[in-house]
C-alpha cells in the first residue's frame, strides 16, 4: 500500500466509524465554466459531507471556501483572481473576529497555472486539479498544519473508482435532474482549446461504473441523467464481457433503468457522431430530442487551421443524418469568432453555415488567446474591436434562430420533467425536451414528476405553459395528473 492509499483509508475508516462525530463545519463552493464543474462541485460536496461540513451560500459564514475555476478563455481565468481578493477581505474580517477561513482553488485553472496561483494570491491554502477532489480529506489536513498544499497530478482511474465508491454508498435523495460523468479529457488537440492540458487525455469509464452509478441515481429519484463527457461521444467503455462499446449502446443500456426516463449527453465532436448513436435518436424515448454538436467555425480553412478534423459539408451531411432520424431535435452549437487568420470571408462562411442549419440555442466567443494552445502564437490575430463586431452580428442571427425555434413550439403540448419551485408563488418550473425551461402554475408536488404541458407563450430561452389535466403528451412517457391539479 502507498503512502497515499494508507491516507485515505484512515480517511475512510474515521468518517464511517459511527462514534466519529466531525466538527460543523460550513463550505461556501463556487463553481465557474462548464456541466463538468458543476458535477465535480458536487461530489466535492458529497466527500466533504463525513468531515462535517455542510454548504453555505454566505461566504461569511465559510470556514472553507473552494472556487472551482474554469480555464477555457482568458476572462474565466482572470474572474478567480478578482474573486479571490474579495474573499481576502472575508477573511481577514472572520479573522478578527477569531474564526479561521481555508481557501482552495480547484479545477481548470488550479491544473494550469498550479503553484503561480499562490504566488500570485498567497491567501490560497490549497491548489488542487480535477482529478484530485477525492483526495480532499486529505488535502484539508495537510492545509490544515500551516503548509500550502499544491495537487496536480494526473490520476483519472482513481477520481473514478472513487466516484464508484459514492455511488454505492447508501440511497440518498436527490434533485431529479442530474449528471453524471462518463469521460474525461481530449485527445482531439483543437488549436485554440486548453482541455487537452487542463484535463489530460481521454478516459472513459466502465459500462458496469456507469451503469451501477446511474441506478443508485435513479433509485434515488433522479428522473433525467445528463452524460457528461469533455468529449462525451468519444466514450467507449469496457462492458462485462470484455468487448468495447460506444455510447450508442450505452445510452441503449441506461434506458432500460427502471425510473430513468430521460437521457442527454453532452459535449459531442462531430467526428464522433456515429450510426449507432444516431440511431438510438430515432429508437429511444428516453434519449431526449436535444443536441449540442459545436461547429466553432463554418469556414473550411479556419476549421482546418483549429485542426477540428472535419469540414463543413461533413457538418451538413451529419446533420442531415441526424435529422433523418429525429426531426424535431434541438441542435445546438459553439462558435468561435476571430480565431487567428479570420477574414470578413471566413466569417461570413460561419454566417452562411447558422443560415443553412438553423439551430435551437448557440454558445458564442470571441476568440482567447490561451498559453501553451498552438493557436496563441499563430500569426494574424484578430483585432479585439472586429472580433466584438463578429459576434454581435452572429449573435443577433443565433437569437432570431432561437425565437424562431421557441416560437415553432407555441400550442404544442409536450412532457416537463419539474425540477424546483419557480420565483413566484405557486410556480414551478421543469425543462422542455428540447432543454428550454418551462414555468407553469402548479403545485410543489408536482416536483419530480414528468407532465404534459401545453406551451401558450415564448421567451427569449424559456417556454411558458399550463398543466395539460388528462392529455398524453407524445414525447416521452408521463405520469397521471394528481388530483390536485384537476381541483387547482
Ligand atoms: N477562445 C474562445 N473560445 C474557446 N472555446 C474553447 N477554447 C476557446 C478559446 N481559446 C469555446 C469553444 C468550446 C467551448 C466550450 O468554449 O467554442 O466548444
Ligand atoms: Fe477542446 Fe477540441 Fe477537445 Fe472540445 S474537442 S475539448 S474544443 S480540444
Amino acid at each position: 500500500m502507498t503512502e497515499r492509499q494508507e491516507f485515505e483509508a484512515t480517511d475512510i475508516a474515521a468518517s464511517t466509524d459511527p462514534k466519529f462525530v466531525a466538527p460543523e463545519r460550513k463550505v461556501f463552493m463556487r463553481t465557474y465554466g462548464c456541466q463538468m464543474n458543476v458535477y465535480d462541485s458536487n461530489r466535492m460536496t458529497d466527500v466533504l459531507g463525513p468531515q462535517g461540513y455542510t454548504a453555505t451560500e454566505n461566504l461569511e459564514d465559510a470556514d472553507l471556501v473552494i472556487l472551482n475555476t474554469c480555464h477555457i478563455r482568458e476572462k474565466a481565468a482572470e474572474k478567480v483572481y478578482s474573486e479571490l481578493g474579495r474573499i481576502r477581505k472575508v477573511k481577514e474580517a472572520r479573522a478578527l473576529d477569531g474564526k479561521d477561513m481555508m481557501i482552495g482553488v480547484a479545477g481548470c485553472v488550479a491544473q494550469a497555472e498550479g503553484e503561480e496561483i499562490s504566488r500570485r494570491a498567497p491567501i490560497v491554502d490549497m491548489v488542487f486539479g480535477p482529478q484530485s477532489y477525492h483526495r480532499l480529506p486529505k488535502i484539508l489536513a495537510e492545509a490544515a498544519t500551516g503548509k500550502t498544499v499544491i495537487e496536480t497530478e494526473f490520476d483519472i482511474d482513481a477520481k473514478f473508482e472513487h466516484l464508484s465508491a459514492q455511488a454505492a454508498q447508501p440511497e440518498r435523495k436527490r434533485a431529479p435532474a442530474a449528471f453524471l460523468t462518463v469521460q474525461e479529457g481530449c485527445d482531439k488537440f483543437c488549436t485554440f482549446c486548453v482541455v487537452p492540458y487542463t484535463r489530460g487525455a481521454e478516459v472513459s469509464r466502465s459500462v458496469e461504473q456507469i451503469v451501477t452509478e446511474a441506478g443508485q441515481m435513479a433509485a434515488g429519484g433522479v428522473r433525467e441523467i445528463t452524460l457528461l463527457g469533455q468529449n462525451v461521444n468519444g466514450w467507449h467503455g469496457k462492458a462485462p464481457d470484455g468487448s468495447t462499446w460506444g455510447l450508442g449502446r450505452l445510452v441503449r443500456r441506461l434506458s432500460e433503468i427502471e425510473g430513468l426516463d430521460r437521457l442527454r449527453y453532452t459535449t459531442s465532436h462531430p467526428r464522433d457522431m456515429d450510426d449507432e448513436l444516431i440511431d438510438a435518436h430515432r429508437d429511444l424515448k428516453t434519449l431526449m430530442p436535444y443536441l449540442h454538436l459545436p461547429v466553432q467555425s463554418g469556414s473550411d480553412k479556419i476549421l482546418a487551421a483549429m485542426n477540428r478534423k472535419h469540414t463543413r459539408d461533413e457538418y451538413f451531411r451529419l446533420i442531415d443524418r441526424i435529422r433523418d432520424a429525429s426531426p424535431d431535435i434541438a441542435l445546438s452549437c459553439d462558435f468561435i469568432v476571430g480565431f487567428p487568420g479570420e477574414t470578413d470571408q471566413d466569417f461570413q462562411d460561419t454566417m452562411d453555415l447558422i443560415r443553412r442549419v438553423e439551430f435551437g440555442s448557440a454558445f458564442s466567443f470571441k476568440y482567447s488567446q490561451r498559453p501553451g494552445t498552438p493557436g496563441a502564437t499563430m500569426t494574424d490575430q484578430v483585432p479585439e474591436d472586429v472580433k466584438s463586431a463578429r459576434l454581435a452580428e452572429l449573435q443577433a442571427l443565433v437569437a432570431n434562430q432561437q425565437t424562431a425555434f421557441n416560437a415553432s413550439r407555441m400550442g404544442m403540448t409536450c412532457d416537463v420533467l419539474f425540477e424546483r419551485k419557480g420565483r413566484n408563488t405557486g410556480q414551478i418550473v421543469g425543462k422542455s425536451p428540447w432543454l428550454q425551461p418551462v414555468p407553469v402554475d402548479g403545485p410543489d408536488s408536482l416536483i419530480g414528476t414528468i407532465q404534459p404541458v401545453e406551451i401558450t407563450g415564448i421567451g427569449s430561452n424559456s417556454l411558458f405553459g399550463r398543466l395539460v389535466a388528462g392529455h398524453h403528451a407524445s414525447v416521452s412517457s408521463t405520469d397521471a395528473i394528481k388530483e390536485a391539479v384537476f381541483d387547482a
